[in-house]
């Protein structure tokens, strides 16, 4: 059934500790991550080296909102025991991998990204004309690379660097992924598989690069896969004799588009920290049902008596995310007919709100009161990804011709 090779089936996202999370995130990227834990080999981390580019000249808000960001991951349903969670920094091998990507990636690359722009011109009161930030999204690329994650969880703001770590890995594997001998290299390869399973392979191969067969590309990983005989090295080879190409060193991560999140903020624009209307997932219940009793409505609403248009109201976009059909009915037609009060109609939604989060708040106070438990969670974390990371730079640094005797 699976037929994407192990690596290709790890995925791994980072988050700029940025303070506590709100809504919007939980709805976005926090449930997201929590299913794909289910289902595939996770790793999540905080990008504090990310923040560090934009935050160098005031970097002693990082520690808080890194073990903020942590609490609020547990809390919100990543399991420790499922997905890996670690701190950026504490993998000092992804500086080294950025630093040997930063060797063959032109310039170019990096000025062309969008992000590069906006950014500049988001934060005018910033000097972000440093090479850290120009290298920031090669540094999110050495964070891919460094695990041969397949699968990143993104936003549409982050689909262009997953995009450039493409390209990265590509010239990458064009650069050293040529050794001498590679196709002698890869027909001793088939052989060790066996007759039959070598036989098959060839056939594969063949559909692949003569009718861009897809189902046969797959096929054929899906055969490498299940290979006892061959080593790491006999594998990647005849992952990327499959394609053509040389040896496949650093595989080319997808994006996983994560849709768009759903979640309004108070009001009514999209749930953001900069618009300063959020609710985040830790926020005082009193302050919460306050924040939703005093939010906007429709504005042509003035008395209890005026007929109200939902399309025109915020709190009518909460009911979307938080009501079933029955109440989602009352409240459309309660307004229109001016049969209710504002207030009446956002307490179903106020007591939603507060049924979602106090689990969560829940999961948070426990996690809070034990500092050591959290600490432990992201050690270990830290170890499992290290050793990875270690796994990789071997390799790249041997391709690069950096091992010395
Ligand atoms: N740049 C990402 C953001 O701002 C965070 C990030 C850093 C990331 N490294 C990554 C995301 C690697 C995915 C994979 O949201
Ligand atoms: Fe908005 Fe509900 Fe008031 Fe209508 S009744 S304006 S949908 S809060």
């Amino acid at each position: 059934m699976n037929s994407i090779p192990a690596q290709h089936s790890r995925v791994l996202s980072g988050m700029r500790p940025t303070g506590r999370l709100h809504l919007g995130h939980y709805h976005g990227v926090l449930e997201n991550w929590a299913e794909l834990q289910h289902e595939y080999e996770c790793y999540f981390f905080v990008a504090d080296w990310h923040a560090l580019t934009t935050h160098y000249d005031d970097p002693g808000i990082i520690p808080d909102s890194v073990w903020d960001m942590v609490i609020d991951w547990l809390a919100a349903g990543i399991n420790p025991g499922e997905a890996k969670l670690f701190i950026q920094s504490r993998v000092p091998e992804h500086a080294e991998l950025h630093l040997l990507l930063s060797m063959i990636t032109p310039l170019g690359w990096l000025e062309r990204v969008p992000s590069y722009k906006d950014q500049q011109e988001k934060l005018k009161e910033k000097d972000l004309a440093t090479y850290g930030f120009l290298g920031y999204p090669l540094l999110q690329s050495a964070d891919i690379l460094i695990y041969k994650a397949g699968m990143v969880p993104v936003g549409e703001d982050q689909v262009a660097h997953v995009e450039l770590t493409r390209e990265v890995a590509r010239r990458f594997n064009h650069l050293y992924g040529r050794e001498p001998g590679f196709e002698e290299k890869a027909a001793g390869a088939m052989k060790k598989m066996g007759k039959k399973a070598a036989r098959l392979y060839g056939q594969y191969r063949k559909a692949y690069q003569e009718q861009g067969d897809q189902g046969a590309l797959e096929a054929a990983r899906a055969l490498l896969e299940s290979q006892q005989n061959i080593n790491v090295g006999d594998r990647e080879r005849l992952f990327g004799y499959l394609e053509g190409g040389g040896r496949i060193i650093l595989p080319e991560p997808q994006p996983l588009l994560t849709k768009a999140s759903r979640m309004p903020g108070l009001d009514g624009q999209k749930m953001s920290k900069s618009y300063g209307n959020t609710i985040a997932l830790r926020d005082d219940p009193a302050d919460i049902e306050k924040a939703l009793r005093t939010m906007q409505t429709d504005p042509a609403r003035v008395r209890r008596n005026d007929p109200g248009d939902p399309e025109k109201c915020p709190v009518w976009q909460w009911h979307q995310v938080y009501s079933g059909d029955d109440v989602k009915n009352w409240a459309r037609e309660g307004c229109r007919s001016a049969g209710i009060g504002c207030i009446e109609c956002k307490q179903p939604v106020i007591d939603a709100v507060l049924r979602e989060l106090m689990p969560i708040q829940e999961r948070a106070r426990e996690y809070v009161e034990q500092p050591e438990l959290v600490r432990n969670i992201v050690a270990e974390g830290c170890e499992a990804a290290r050793d990875l990371a270690r796994e990789t730079l071997d390799e790249v640094r041997h391709v690069m011709s950096l091992v010395y005797r």
